[in-house]
């Protein structure tokens, strides 16, 4: 994967809420939320497994317990976690090293403008990012961009307001009580949890071969496909088109 950088030692203070209080939202990670590795592995993999060389990337990793899960049940496939903070980079690259993973690297970036090529990816896998990022439409957009034709993205996001907000609020009131400059983060104070027909609208904003939504009390999730004959039927009608000229 060109382009991606090695995480470094942290920028102090912290402008991120998730950077503040990383050790936090791994336990919530590790202890309180669901585990959704099951629902990923049916969205993204045929019944007898993902192929070979499957190249996947879990955008807004945090601690990158998703990118080690299926790295560790699939050695065949190739994950890579994306975070923008880089302490929950390094405990998602100690978790990978504690498995002895392989197939599992990490790397530093913004979701809103990733360095893959169009077409590159064969799988995302995106689980409670879209509530706190800041252009939730263009993040969507560049996952749309890399995926190759064919290619399926698997999103998770929680539906409940109220329960979004005890972790949340427990991290900025941790940032409070620490030294780092509370208020100065760039996450909201309030997760922005959507609507079902919200969601359904984010969702459809881009093009995709097929959609299917599903709902249940916690979560609402997407899974989304490009279209195969996408790519191949812009060529033809490109060429069409040349031909009339
Ligand atoms: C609520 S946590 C979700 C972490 C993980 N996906 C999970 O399921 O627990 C959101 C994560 O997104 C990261 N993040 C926020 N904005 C981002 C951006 N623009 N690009 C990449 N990561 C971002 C945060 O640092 C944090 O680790």
């Amino acid at each position: 994967m060109s382009g991606r950088t090695v995480p470094h030692p942290p920028a102090h203070p912290p402008e991120s809420l998730f950077e503040s209080c990383s050790w936090f939202y791994s336990l919530c990670r590790e202890y309180l939320f669901r585990d959704h590795t099951p629902e990923i592995s049916r969205a993204l993999f045929p019944p007898d497994g993902p192929a070979p060389g499957m190249r996947i990337l879990e955008l807004g990793c945090g601690p990158g317990f998703y990118a080690c899960r299926l790295s560790e049940e699939y050695p065949q496939i190739h994950t890579t976690g994306v975070d923008l903070s880089r302490r929950l980079l390094a405990r998602a690259e100690s978790r990978a090293a504690r498995r002895s993973l392989q197939n599992c690297t990490f790397a530093h970036g913004d979701a809103h403008s990733l360095p893959d090529a169009s077409n590159s990816i064969d799988a995302v896998v995106v689980s409670r990012l879209f509530l706190i990022v800041a252009k939730r439409e263009a993040v969507l957009s560049e996952i749309f961009r890399i995926l190759r034709p064919g290619g399926r993205c698997f999103v998770a996001e929680p539906t409940s307001g109220f329960r979004t907000q005890i972790p949340l609020g427990c991290m900025w009131l941790l940032s409070k009580l620490s030294s780092s400059p509370a208020g100065k983060y760039r996450e909201p104070r309030q997760a922005d949890v959507m609507t079902a027909p919200d969601f359904s609208a984010f969702i459809h904003s881009q093009p995709w071969g097929s959609v299917e939504l599903q709902y249940d009390g916690w979560y609402q999730y997407a899974v989304c496909e490009k279209d195969p004959d996408t790519v191949a039927e812009r060529r033809t009608q490109i060429v069409a088109c040349e031909a009339l000229l």
